[in-house]
């Protein structure tokens, strides 16, 4: 089994040492395991322009060719991901913003489907919680359908605490027990929600987002074939009739 770590830092510092933990905490239950780390620091990846490109037309117009499809390759061949970034100032660093600007079509068209998301996010105690819960949403919304949430503090004063280091080996057991399984999550009211409102939103606009449309032209109820029950999907459907009643009326 294939893990990849996605490494948002601008050094090999904190969440490194982490994620290593991580890493041995995996290891320790089953040594076959492959965790590849992806630092970004050390990915070309140019600043994204803001051309809209990629979002309305297609992610291979890009202006610019670097080692964005590699990264994210290397993030679909992989069973599970790990995406570690430390938290400055109440969210990412920039590095990390980049990576998610420069990828921010799969917000439009999700891909990660078959595959949890670690989210581990370091800091000296502040901004951990709106970080993870930042980089959660942006990876749910890149199709992730489970993410499992760690946030660990580290002041350079101290080391790590008893109960960190139980929490960095209890969630690495959970992690990999799900990456075991397969993510078999069933998307939930608000995923099915989700989906139809980009949906509608690619129909609606036509002209501005041709690839959306293109994407969702096979899609019926959901990105993959779906998976929930059918009162789950008849309450999205209506939904999304009310919210065409509603833009009819306004427009
Ligand atoms: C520019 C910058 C901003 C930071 N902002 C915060 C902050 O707002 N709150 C906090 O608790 N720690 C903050 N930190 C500390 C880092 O989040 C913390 O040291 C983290 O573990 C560093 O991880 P790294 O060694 O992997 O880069 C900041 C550090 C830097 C360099």
């Amino acid at each position: 089994m294939k893990i990849t770590a996605i490494m948002g830092s601008p050094r090999k510092g904190n969440t490194l040492d982490a994620v290593r933990k991580i890493e041995a905490e995996i290891l320790a239950v089953d040594p076959t395991v492959e965790v590849n780390y992806v630092f970004l620091k050390d990915t070309k990846l140019e600043p994204c322009r803001g051309c809209f490109a990629c979002i309305g037309r297609g992610e291979e117009l890009c202006p610019h060719k670097d080692a964005l499809s590699d990264v994210l390759n290397t993030m679909l061949d992989a069973d599970g991901v790990i995406i570690a970034s430390p938290s400055y100032v109440q969210s990412v660093p920039a590095l990390m913003k980049n990576f998610i600007d420069r990828a921010a079509y799969l917000c439009h068209r999700p891909v990660f489907f078959d595959k949890p998301c670690l989210v581990v996010v370091t800091s000296c105690g502040g901004g951990i919680k709106e970080t993870l819960t930042y980089l959660s949403k942006i990876m749910r919304s890149w199709g992730f359908a489970s993410t499992l949430n760690l946030g660990i503090m580290m002041h350079p004063a101290m080391g790590y605490s008893p109960k960190t280091l139980a929490n960095i080996r209890r969630t690495a057991q959970q992690f990999l027990a799900t990456v075991r399984q397969g993510d078999k999550t069933v998307p939930g009211l608000l995923d099915l929600m989700q989906f139809r409102m980009m949906r509608f939103n690619a129909q609606m606009d036509q002209k501005h987002f041709p690839a959306d449309v293109l994407f969702y032209a096979d899609k019926n109820d959901y990105y993959l074939p779906s998976r929930a029950g059918a009162l789950k999907s008849g309450a999205a459907r209506v939904f999304e009739k009310l919210i065409v009643r509603i833009m009819d009326a306004t427009m």
